[in-house]
Parts: structure tokens; sequence; C-alpha cells
């Protein structure tokens, strides 16, 4: 079975795609992990694989999809044979996997947001802070609740379907959070003793640039562009064939990389100029974040529009990772929309609870001292991501390069040296680099 949804703009592929890219990877995870990976030593080889092997995976995914017209198992099946079609159903489970816990976090997001709508974020407490977060995750009810509750508006938008749901949330929720960012960034900065928040982002120094910083780099590339989980094979099936591929891709890198800059510049001064501590790691935006809030006027008014814009970035996100589930329950079981998002509540409920409850009552259980939660991200992160990553490489630059090949210059021509440099990328540097971070189990940290 095909697809018959399609974005209804150009526009609407970008925004969508670029809302996947930037959600809690860019807000939450890059201002505390390019700090801990050395700043400009991380950022820097960030930059260039996104523009590289990442920009390159993000077409062939592209390309794939609106080639296929299908789900990610329909659509790599159709370009590239049956086996293709078994490597797909790895990205559907991958997506099912990272949605489970990502709904953890974003149910979190839905927390604070809800406490900075009472007022009752602005506390300048630092332990205070800390018992606050730390209650609400151990707590059994409080954790699936906030989950429960993230999980309803991310099936409910996915519901709604590809154009009605999705795009328009996008249209709407994309464009508010780039000027909500803008406006706690120009408070930040405005703040005395803020410029060494930016130093500490920016600053180079060659005895930084380790491999470690170059392969969570590579690591953070591939989250932040969603690639390896069949979410822009997904998009791109829906994508007309009158878009330029590699013009829309570029957009979308170009999106992520400014977005995680961004949230950079939007916690990063602010933390420094409080004298807080920027190796806050996960608790930062949860912990530490709230601590600036209690310092400036209208604290509360900006920690309302902080957590409105984690929870966008993380909704946009969840939302492109439900779409791959339910795309291949149309396609393959033949599931309406409506029946496919109902079970796909219901299992995501399920095994997301085990993700929450492993931050109390269940968090004895560990393997090699990851509680469910943290075991979940890494298999997922370090293995299933990167092999996706692998599989969607073969196949756009050894198995299917005709097929890449027109749909890349289907609407523009390219110049041979392009073409040959793409190549180059898809089908030689990103499996070679994709295989060693898997060697490495170094991907995500
Ligand atoms: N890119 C998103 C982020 O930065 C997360 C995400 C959405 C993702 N879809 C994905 C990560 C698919 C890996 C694979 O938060």
């Amino acid at each position: 079975m095909t697809n018959n949804a399609q974005w209804s703009s150009r526009l609407g592929f970008i925004l969508a795609s670029a809302g996947s890219a930037i959600g809690l990877g860019a807000i939450w995870k890059f201002p505390f992990w390019a700090g801990a990976n050395g700043g400009a030593a991380f950022i820097i080889p960030y930059i260039v694989f996104t523009f590289t092997i990442g920009l390159a995976l993000v077409m062939a995914e592209v390309a794939i999809g609106r080639r296929g017209r299908g789900s990610v198992v329909s659509a790599m099946r159709r370009v590239g044979g049956r086996w293709f079609g078994t490597l797909g159903a790895l990205g559907v489970l991958t997506s099912f996997f990272i949605l489970s816990y990502y709904s953890v976090v974003g149910g979190w997001c839905v927390a604070y947001l809800w406490d900075a709508i009472q007022g009752n974020v602005t506390i300048n407490d630092a332990n205070l802070l800390k018992s606050h977060f730390g209650h609400l995750v151990s707590t059994p009810e409080l954790n699936v609740f906030w989950h429960f509750v993230f999980l309803t508006l991310t099936c409910g938008t996915v519901a709604l379907g590809v154009e009605s749901g999705i795009e328009r949330l996008s249209k709407y929720l994309m464009p508010t959070l780039f000027i909500l960012m803008l406006a706690i960034i120009v408070r930040g900065l405005t703040l005395p003793g803020a410029w060494a928040g930016v130093e500490y982002l920016f600053n180079f120094s060659w005895d930084k640039v380790t491999s470690n910083a170059i392969l969570n780099a590579m690591g953070f590339t591939f989250f932040s562009l969603s690639l390896g989980a069949g979410i822009l094979v997904t998009y791109g099936s829906y994508l007309s064939d009158k878009t330029d591929v590699p013009n829309a891709s570029l957009w979308v890198a170009v999106l992520a990389i400014q977005a995680a800059l961004l949230a950079g510049l939007m916690i990063m001064p602010a933390v420094f100029a409080f004298g807080l501590e920027p190796n806050g790691g996960p608790g930062l935006v949860f912990v530490t974040v709230p601590m600036i809030f209690s310092h400036i006027p209208f604290g509360g008014v900006f920690a309302l529009l902080f957590y409105i814009c984690l929870l966008v970035a993380a909704l946009t996100s969840a939302v492109s990772l439900l779409e791959v589930v339910t795309a291949y329950l149309q396609n393959e079981w033949h599931l309406s929309r409506k029946v496919a998002t109902i079970v796909n509540w219901v299992s995501l409920f399920l095994l997301g609870s085990v993700s929450a409850l492993s931050f109390g009552p269940w968090s004895g259980f560990t393997v090699s001292g990851r509680n469910f939660f943290d075991l979940l991200d890494y298999i997922c992160s370090n293995y299933m991501m990167p092999l996706g990553g692998f599989a969607v490489a073969i196949l756009a630059g050894w198995v299917a390069w005709p097929m890449m090949r027109q749909q890349i210059t289907a609407v523009k021509p390219y110049s041979e040296a392009a073409l040959s440099l793409l190549r180059i990328m898809i089908a030689f540097l990103a499996p070679i680099l994709v295989a060693v971070a898997i060697y490495q189990g170094l991907f995500g940290g």
C-alpha cells in the first residue's frame, strides 16, 4: 500500500523535519554536552559532520522515502528489496523504543510547564530544586501521569494526520519556538557576567580536540538530525516530486544547527552570570535553569516561556517518532490512522511506564549500572540508530545509487563533481565512520 498523504508545501516539510530534529537533543542535551566536551572542540566537528555525512544521509533518507512512497519498511523494500524492508523494520522498532522513554522526559517538560503556570518554579534554593526534581522522577504516580499527558498530546497530533496534524502543529510552533528563544537569549546576554558563558561554549583550544569529543560530536549529529530511525524516510514519502531534495535537506540541517546554538546561548550566559554549575548534566534544564529565573525580574514569565520552548521542541520530535510507527501500521498492517494511534498509545504508555518507574520503585533493576530508561537509550543511540544509518548509506550509496542520483537531480541539475562528492560521503565516509562509532560503543556517550 502506498501513501497518499502529502505536505501542503515545501515549507511544511522543512518545518516538520526541523521540528523533528530540534528537540530535547538540541535544547536539553546540547548546552551541557557541548560544554562538557570542550566547547568549540565539540561544536566545530558537530557543524562539520552535520554539513557532510549528516546532510548526505538526510538527503539519502528523504530520497528513499520519496521514491518508495511508503512507511520506512515499504519504502526501503520497494527501493532495495526484501532485506532492506527488514532493516526498515529496525527503524520502526528504534522509533518506538526511543519514543517510549522520550515521552517520559517530555512528561517532565509538561510537569515543569504546569509548575511555571502556577508560578512555582522560581525557587532560589539549589537543594530544594534538586529535591523537587527528584520527587517528580521517583514518585511513580507523578512520573507515569505526566508521561501519559505528554504521550496523549503526541498521539492526538498524529491522529489528526500529516497535513492537519503534524504540519499544522510545526507551522505554528517552530516559529514560536524561534521567537521565544531569541527573547530569552537577549535577556540572558544582557546580564552582567554573561559573556563568560559565551566563552565557555565557544572557546577553542587544541588540547580539547580529542577522539572522544569528535566521536561524541558525531553521535550528537546523528541524534540531532533524527537519522537512522526512519523519520526522514517517512517524512520524505509525503514530499512532492516538485521539491528539490538537496535544497530542502540543507534547510533542515541549517535550522537544526541554528537551534542547538541558540539553545546554548539561551542557557549558558545566564548560568555563568549567576555563578551556577555549567556541568549540571541532565538536570541542567530542570534544576539549574529554574535558579536563573529566580534571579531576574519577571522571572516567572521567562520561566513560562522557557518551558513552553522545551515542550514545543519535545512535542514536534515525539510526533515524528510516532509517525514512523503509525505509517508502518497503516501500510503494512492496513490499520486506519485512528486505530494505529490507539494501538501505539496503549503500547507506548505501557513500555514508557517501565522507563518512568525505573527512576523509582524499579530503580533496583539495572544492567551494568544502567536502569531500564538508560539501558533503552544506550541500546538505541549506540547500536540501533547507527545500524539504521548504516543500512540507509549502503542502500543509497551502493544498492540504489541510480535511484538516489535521479531523486537528487529530479528538479534541478547538479554538477558531476557535486554528485561524486555526495556519493563518496554516502557510500564510503558514512558507513566507515558509523562502523567505527559502533565499534567504539561511544554513540551519544
Ligand atoms: N532529534 C530529536 C532531538 O534532538 C530527537 C529525535 C527525534 C530523534 N526523532 C529521532 C533521535 C530519531 C534519533 C532518531 O531531540
